[in-house]
């Protein structure tokens, strides 16, 4: 695992610029990203650049049943607005599905087009990643998952009540994710320093979801000084 600290401002742009270098190596990247609040600003950075990213192909990593296809807060809406239109990335695929069968179909299609290369994460308060909440189980393959109260707490403010979140999510599973041949996670502030100690130095159990991240091969950890104050 490498750990990069710096400023919020700074780790936007050295972030921004980590996605583009990967692409201009490998036009035809397959690409993962999260959306929240984390990386609305790296996508931002991401925006100004010059390289292309027409020929990547991108596979979102989880979005929110139960919402109208066109309701602008689901994450494939939010990538869509935030980064891929202003990219020009149209090879676009998301998790689809009401049951695990049909949402495992998500992970053959990853597979079928070679594997991710490149997955930008964030984290919840809980340590899920995507929407595996805690006691995900490691082995886990694309499926749906019942959102837990703190995140819907945690995603209150996006749909104006903790009572209005959806109950459920649809998300790649930790295996998927852990499949991805290079991993980033991105965690900004003080509310993150006690999950990001739990990841960094906490047993590898499905207590912490992303505590599985340890052992992957190539899992970079991007944080400001905030989120990283309770690592020494
Ligand atoms: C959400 C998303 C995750 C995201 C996490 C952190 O639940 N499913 O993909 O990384 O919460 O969100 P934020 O960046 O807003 O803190």
């Amino acid at each position: 695992m490498k750990i990069i600290v710096d400023s919020r401002e700074n780790i936007d742009k050295i972030v921004a610029d980590a996605v583009a270098g990967f692409v201009a190596e490998k036009q035809d990247a397959k690409l993962a990203f999260a959306a929240g609040e984390t990386s609305k600003a790296i996508y931002s950075e991401l925006s100004k650049t010059d390289v292309n990213f027409k020929n990547t192909e991108v596979f979102n990593i989880c979005d929110y049943l139960g919402l109208a296809p066109d309701d602008e807060r689901k994450c494939a809406n939010t990538l869509e607005r935030e980064l891929y239109s202003k990219l020009g990335i149209e090879n676009i695929h998301s998790p689809e599905g009401e049951t695990d069968e049909d949402a495992e179909q998500y992970d053959k299609n990853i597979d079928d087009a070679g594997g991710i290369d490149l997955m930008l994460l964030g984290i919840g308060l809980n340590g899920h990643v995507g929407f595996n909440e805690p006691a995900t189980l490691y082995d886990t393959h694309t499926h749906i998952a019942r959102l837990t109260d703190n995140t819907k707490r945690m995603k209150a403010e996006l749909f104006g009540g903790e009572e209005n979140v959806p109950d459920f999510g649809i998300t790649m599973g930790l295996k998927t994710i852990c499949n991805a041949k290079n991993v980033f996670l991105v965690a900004y502030g003080e509310e993150k320093a006690e999950i990001i100690h739990k990841l960094v130095y906490g047993k590898t159990s499905t207590y912490v979801p992303a505590a599985m991240l340890q052992m992957h091969m190539s899992f970079t950890l991007y944080l400001d000084e905030a989120a990283a104050s309770k690592l020494n």
